[in-house]
């Protein structure tokens, strides 16, 4: 593709939210040096949107039990090398109010598919709500509606649920005994029931097309997503993926500068996972349209069996250290770490 041709598509991604499948598939089939303007209309977006306030939010991983075995990840029940943990409700309401103490406005509560009980959830909603007021996002994979109902009458704010790739077929190779209607559906209800709901994808999953990078996109877009993250895909040795490729920095950055581009209101995390494979992942992500970040809050004795990949970063730091890592990477950036809850910009 020629620049003029570039140029043409970045400015009618920038002027009206929208392209078609195949313009979002060459765009992200260029090289990325040909890409200079996209990253920079897309920082333009941000800017005009978000202005330059980052919003953190802190996530305590509190269980790396999980029933699931998605393909590429090291928490998948069938590791058996995984030394398995799981906070109790009293620390996971602990931690919270540090996290709150730090200063963040917003908490995530992650963990593989645990089978941790409903009603415990319930009251460490309501604990954490009364005693900080922070915004509550839950991260814990799929459950039954009725609990999805039951949280947000509680006072959870907003639910993670990644769909990780629109390909069906990949989708379901990757997930076994889960499905691809049941992710799509559980991510409308949370949204129909009133939740502000994020979602996003793995980039380069083995198989995985700019085709169907594009379809993420437009699926994101019919979602209406409060939030979209993406993510490298990084190998962990104890999973059926062990030799595939690491998924590539430059790609997580086309992808997140068309998600600011074909969801202008979105949130755009600047995920740890690229943090990971490129030690200015981060910093570059933020420059490419992305406007949150989500530091690990989670016990230093904790963080290291937690590791969905390897080289995962901040594994032998404690809360506060990430607190103030981040917050002279934004300021490196000119940007400043947001007073407020950062709740949806679509309401
Ligand atoms: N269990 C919940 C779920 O799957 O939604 C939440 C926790 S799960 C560890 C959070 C995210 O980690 C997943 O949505 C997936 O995208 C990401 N992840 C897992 N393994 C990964 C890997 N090897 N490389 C990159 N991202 C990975
Ligand atoms: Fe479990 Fe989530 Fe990892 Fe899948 S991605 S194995 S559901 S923790
Ligand atoms: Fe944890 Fe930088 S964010 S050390």
């Amino acid at each position: 593709m020629n620049q003029f041709e570039i140029k043409r598509l970045v400015d009618k991604a920038y002027d009206k939210a929208e392209l078609n499948k195949e313009e979002i598939t060459s765009l992200l089939a260029a090289d990325i040096n040909q890409l200079d303007y996209l990253l920079q209309k897309a920082d333009q977006k941000r800017k005009e949107i978000c202005e330059d306030e980052v919003h953190l939010r802190a996530i305590i991983e509190f269980s790396n039990y999980c029933r699931r075995n998605c393909y590429y990840c090291g928490l998948r029940k069938d590791n058996q090398h995984l030394q398995r943990y799981q906070l109790k409700k009293e620390e996971i309401i602990k931690t919270a109010q540090m996290a709150a103490e730090l200063g963040y406005q917003t908490v995530v509560l992650q963990s593989g598919e645990d089978e941790y009980p409903t009603a415990q959830i319930t009251e460490i909603i309501k604990e954490i709500k009364n005693t900080t007021g922070m915004a509550i996002t839950l991260s814990l994979g799929e459950r039954d509606f009725a609990a999805y109902k039951l949280w947000r009458e509680a006072g959870a704010d907003r639910y993670l649920l990644k769909h990780e790739t629109a390909d069906q077929r990949l989708y379901e190779k990757y997930h076994p005994g889960m499905s691809f209607e049941n992710r799509i559906e559980s991510l409308k209800y949370l949204k129909k029931i009133g939740y502000q709901i994020g979602s996003g994808v793995i980039i380069d999953l083995p198989g995985q097309t700019p085709e169907i990078l594009a379809e993420d996109l437009l699926l994101s877009q019919k979602l209406e997503l409060d939030m979209i993250g993406s993510g490298p895909f990084i190998p962990h040795e104890k999973t059926p993926l062990a030799e595939s490729k690491t998924g590539t920095v430059e790609m997580t950055l086309k992808f997140t500068a068309l998600s600011r581009l074909l969801l202008p209101l979105a949130h755009i995390p600047a995920t740890t996972a690229l943090g990971t494979i490129d030690v200015e992942g981060r910093q570059k992500a933020l420059m490419a349209g992305a406007n949150v970040v989500m530091p690990n809050v989670t016990d230093s004795q904790y963080r290291e069996k937690y590791q969905i990949y390897p080289g995962k970063i901040c594994i032998n730091e404690e809360a506060g250290d990430c607190r103030q890592c981040i917050g002279g990477i934004i300021a490196s950036l000119g940007r400043f770490v947001s007073q407020n809850k950062g709740h949806s910009l679509r309401k």
